[in-house]
């Protein structure tokens, strides 16, 4: 981190692109269905108000680094991956080929500064399960990883991962300008008593959330009980699969999940369930990325260890018959369930200070922070189990992407398809 904390903010850069500009006035506002469907098409289609462009220096020498010179697709068997085609789905090929595909999003280089400021589970639920193994936890190459449907989520649940978790929390807090949350709430008919956090990891969103109000009763579930003891006196921890039929004893006015991509089988199912136990005029949440797809706004990224990591993790992954990358389909999944109004805003995290403008290099650097505390976490698990990789292998590979993204070179970033969808349910 202390490579990025000297990085300067160039207040001119300030003036222009906006990672929230390609939703703009979003935040908060409820709309008709025309008006998001209106502005969802914009979004989805990723229609920039600002041109993509090497701003500073546009030479012939940085020419070749314009959108439209970038367009060569990534195979998998560039990522060093023969054999492995068929293992990953037309979608997750897709998104492979997309990786340095022209991008149009609002992020511009910054060219002025240097970039840096259950084994035995036959149990349906674990409700109130206060059985020992659940705290057992797995260990697997020097991380711990859940007990409860042990297996069956591939990243940690050890003190680096928890640590990584609440400094992800700020980073979103950061992102909706300090909110904890963007669906209007307030509008619920009959108020805010009851509330979910579906997947709540360390469980900082629901303590905070409990602390902000105090008169609603706020449950987090996870199939780690790794959440706090000293907890606000509304605020209350399960350890429970999400991919469980529910069996809560009442339904919710609010439902908040955020960073399931990796979660679950079916978050269709999952998101089923929470129309389910929503209220009449309740709302559902999400906010979320599309993790291991990180794009790049230029060809930078070619021939990295970078983009060997990416396409690796997205050949593991689908080896191991998982989809990471759904965040772009939950606003379908939403209205296929019968949801309405349902709002999708989209945001990007840079990997690092290069982007213009204050709140990106902001989040830049915390995004790089994150990211490089989680990558042996991502990691570890889905090379190993879905690609036979071995440790070393894993170790080898890593060291190369930390070195890549140390170097500030790489003009890379993280996709926020849906970070915040909310929708209100009309269901009796
Ligand atoms: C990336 S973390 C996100 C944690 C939290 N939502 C946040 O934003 O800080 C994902 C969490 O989902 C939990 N998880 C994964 N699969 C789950 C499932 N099927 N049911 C419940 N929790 C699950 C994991 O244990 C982990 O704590």
């Amino acid at each position: 981190m202390s490579s990025d904390q000297q990085g300067r903010v160039d207040p001119e850069v300030a003036k222009v692109g906006s990672l929230s500009s390609p939703g703009p006035a979003l935040l908060g506002t409820a709309t008709t269905a025309s008006e998001s469907n209106d502005n969802s098409e914009r979004t989805l289609q990723g229609e920039a108000p600002v041109e993509l462009k090497e701003s500073h220096h546009d030479t012939a020498d940085n020419a070749n680094l314009r959108p439209d010179s970038s367009a060569e697709t990534v195979s998998l068997d560039q990522a060093g991956l023969h054999g492995e085609e068929g293992l990953a789905t037309e979608r997750q090929q897709q998104e492979i080929a997309s990786i340095s595909a022209p991008s149009t999003v609002a992020l511009s280089v910054d060219t002025s500064t240097d970039g840096d400021i259950d084994r035995d589970s036959d149990n349906d639920s674990a409700i109130g399960d206060t059985s020992i193994y659940v705290y057992q936890f797995a260990e697997e190459h020097g991380r711990t990883y859940h007990r409860y449907r042990e297996g069956k989520y591939y990243l940690p649940n050890d003190e680096i991962e928890q640590d990584r978790l609440d400094l992800q929390h700020h980073l979103f807090r950061l992102t909706l300008d300090g909110a904890l949350f963007s669906a209007p709430i307030e509008n619920i008919p009959g108020g805010l008593h009851n509330v979910l956090d579906i997947a709540t990891g360390t469980g900082i969103w629901a303590v905070e959330f409990a602390d902000q109000f105090p008169s609603a009763k706020v449950i987090g579930t996870d199939l780690s009980p790794i959440q706090p003891e000293f907890v606000p006196a509304n605020c209350f921890f399960e350890v429970n699969d999400a991919e469980d039929p529910w069996m809560f004893s009442h339904k919710f006015d609010y439902i908040h999940g955020r960073a399931l991509g990796s979660c679950f089988k079916s978050h269709l199912e999952v998101i089923q369930s929470a129309f389910s136990f929503l209220r009449p005029g309740g709302y559902l949440e999400l906010q979320d990325f599309i993790i291991p797809v990180h794009r790049c706004i230029d060809d930078t990224v070619h021939g990295s260890h970078f983009e060997r990591w990416n396409n690796l993790m997205l050949a593991a992954t689908a080896a191991l018959g998982k989809d990471w990358s759904r965040a772009s389909l939950y606003k379908e999944y939403l209205q296929q369930v019968g949801f309405v109004d349902v709002v999708e805003m989209r945001y990007n995290w840079p990997v690092g200070r290069w982007a213009r403008g204050k709140k990106e290099k902001m989040l830049g650097m915390w995004y790089k922070e994150n990211f490089l505390s989680g990558l042996q976490g991502f990691t570890l698990a889905v090379l190993t189990r879905g690609l036979g990789m071995s440790v070393t292998e894993v170790e080898a590979l890593l060291a190369g992407v930390r070195n890549d993204i140390h170097s500030n070179m790489f003009h890379m970033y993280l996709p926020m398809y849906v970070p915040t969808t909310f929708s209100q349910t009309f269901q009796c």
